[in-house]
């Protein structure tokens, strides 16, 4: 049995902008590390965490890493197994790129080869989402699900889970600019509607269904065309500061679509080259500039991968 295993897991745009917790894609950079060691002492503990500021708690049971680890332990009947746990986080926290469901999948994915358990990837996904859980208090896998399987992953249903991976066209590129802000996912949520008009639900699983059909017959002017939201959007926008200037700025600059990554501040904008991406970068920025706030600017193609040992 090795007794040491480093891995790193992608970030993640979440929402898509019509498919509020069941759609999500992940990008190749940033993405978080986490390292976990086989020891002789027995009982799951978090040894070192950096790049968090000290806002990530040591407490296991309440780590999005550690939860993951704790309860694959229980379940393959190794509770008297000792596991100590390193988070490098390599990517802002509360940004709205995947941060915790990255800490998450890097640690459940590490656990299962570590402990040599060869569980399906389906099954490490509950794990993962344990930790998710912990972050946002709400089960939504729109993070973790592509986090893990890479690719871009439509989550057909919760009960039980029902994991769809959809091609997506090789020259689909994706600009984030996460402006210097925290949201909490647990207080954006908490902001949402309860209920929505048909005709607002009407509109969105049009757009739903035109964004999963455009990506599978390579038809990059139905996925702009269906790039919408007309229930999430309108709520959460307010909590980003300058975000429609922003969201038109990529749009003029000529982004397929854009709009909040997850539950922000970060806000993703697809396009078809990499010159484009690199464009709408350059028209983001200036714009959060503007508020003024300082920001980070990812740009990235579809992740196909998800987590690696490194
Ligand atoms: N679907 C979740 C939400 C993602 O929008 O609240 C959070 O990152």
């Amino acid at each position: 049995m090795k007794n040491e295993i480093r891995v790193f897991a992608p970030a993640s745009v979440s929402n898509v902008a019509c498919g509020f917790d069941v759609m999500g894609f992940a990008i190749n950079e940033p993405g978080d590390e986490i390292i976990l060691r086989l020891t002789e002492k027995s009982g799951v503990v978090i040894t070192k965490i950096t790049g968090d500021n000290g806002k990530i708690t040591y407490d296991p049971y309440q780590n999005t890493a550690g939860a993951p680890v704790i309860s694959m332990l229980k379940y393959l009947g190794m509770e008297k197994q000792g596991v100590e746990i390193e988070i490098h986080k390599k990517m802002p926290l509360g940004s709205g790129i995947g941060s915790s469901a990255a800490s998450a999948v890097a640690a459940a994915f590490a656990a299962n080869i570590i402990l040599e358990a060869n569980l399906p990837r389906n099954e490490v996904l509950n794990f993962a989402l344990e930790g998710e859980k912990i972050a946002s208090g709400a089960i939504h896998a729109d993070n973790v699900a592509p986090c893990l399987y890479g690719g871009f992953i439509l989550i057909r249903g919760y009960n039980p889970i029902d994991i769809i991976e959809i091609p997506v066209p090789e020259n689909l590129y994706c600009t984030i600019i996460y402006p210097h802000i925290e949201i909490k996912t647990k207080e954006a949520r908490e902001i949402l509607p309860i209920e929505v008009k048909l005709v607002d639900a009407k509109t969105h699983w049009g757009n739903t269904a035109g964004l999963i059909a455009g990506l599978i017959t390579n038809d990059l002017n139905l996925v702009s065309r269906s790039i919408q939201d007309v229930i999430i959007e309108p709520v959460r926008a307010k909590l980003i500061p300058n975000y429609y200037g922003i969201k038109n700025a990529a749009l003029d600059a000529g982004s397929l679509g854009c709009n909040i990554s997850g539950s922000g501040p970060s806000i993703f904008a697809l396009s078809s080259s990499i010159e484009s991406a690199n464009k709408i970068g350059e028209a983001m920025q200036k714009e959060v500039e503007k508020i003024p706030l300082g920001c980070n600017v990812y740009v990235s193609k579809i992740n196909k991968e998800g987590p690696r040992v490194i």
